[in-house]
């Protein structure tokens, strides 16, 4: 697992510790597929007991992926964490509405788009 992803919740949580009762840390995985990598943080998190609660979205235009992410989730006793919302990267803005998030991650889609979608996809936030 990357260590930025493994460290960043931990980081964000320590600084919401005087916070009485914080905001959950909110992760967006922009083409996630079954979200492996975050399924498995969030079981470390809750293994070692952060002190804030993550909400996860993840968005991906493959329906069956989510589904299969949601299946682990819910068998793995962490389906409370994850909003799954299928349809495309460039609906984001439509498909997630408001929503502001800390960490944001985008594995394994941006490397097949040509330099200028790529950018369109990540300036959605303006
Ligand atoms: C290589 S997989 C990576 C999945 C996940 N991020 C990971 O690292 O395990 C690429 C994913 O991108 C999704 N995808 C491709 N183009 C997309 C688009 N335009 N909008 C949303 N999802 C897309 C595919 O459905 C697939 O789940």
């Amino acid at each position: 697992m990357p260590g930025l992803l493994r460290h960043a919740p931990w980081e964000l949580a320590n600084k919401r510790l005087d916070v009485k009762s914080p905001e959950p840390i909110q992760i967006l995985s922009v083409a996630g597929g079954s979200a492996d990598l975050l399924l498995r943080l969030l079981l470390i998190l809750n293994r070692k007991k952060l002190n804030c609660q993550i909400e996860v979205t993840v968005l991906d235009k493959d329906k069956s992926a989510l589904d299969v992410g949601a299946k682990i989730a819910e068998e793995v006793g962490v389906s409370n964490n994850f909003h799954w919302v299928h349809g495309q990267a460039k609906d984001i803005k439509i498909l997630v509405p408001g929503k502001r998030f800390d960490i944001i991650e985008i594995v394994g889609l941006l490397d097949y788009f040509p330099n200028e979608r790529a950018k369109q996809v990540i300036a959605w936030g303006g």
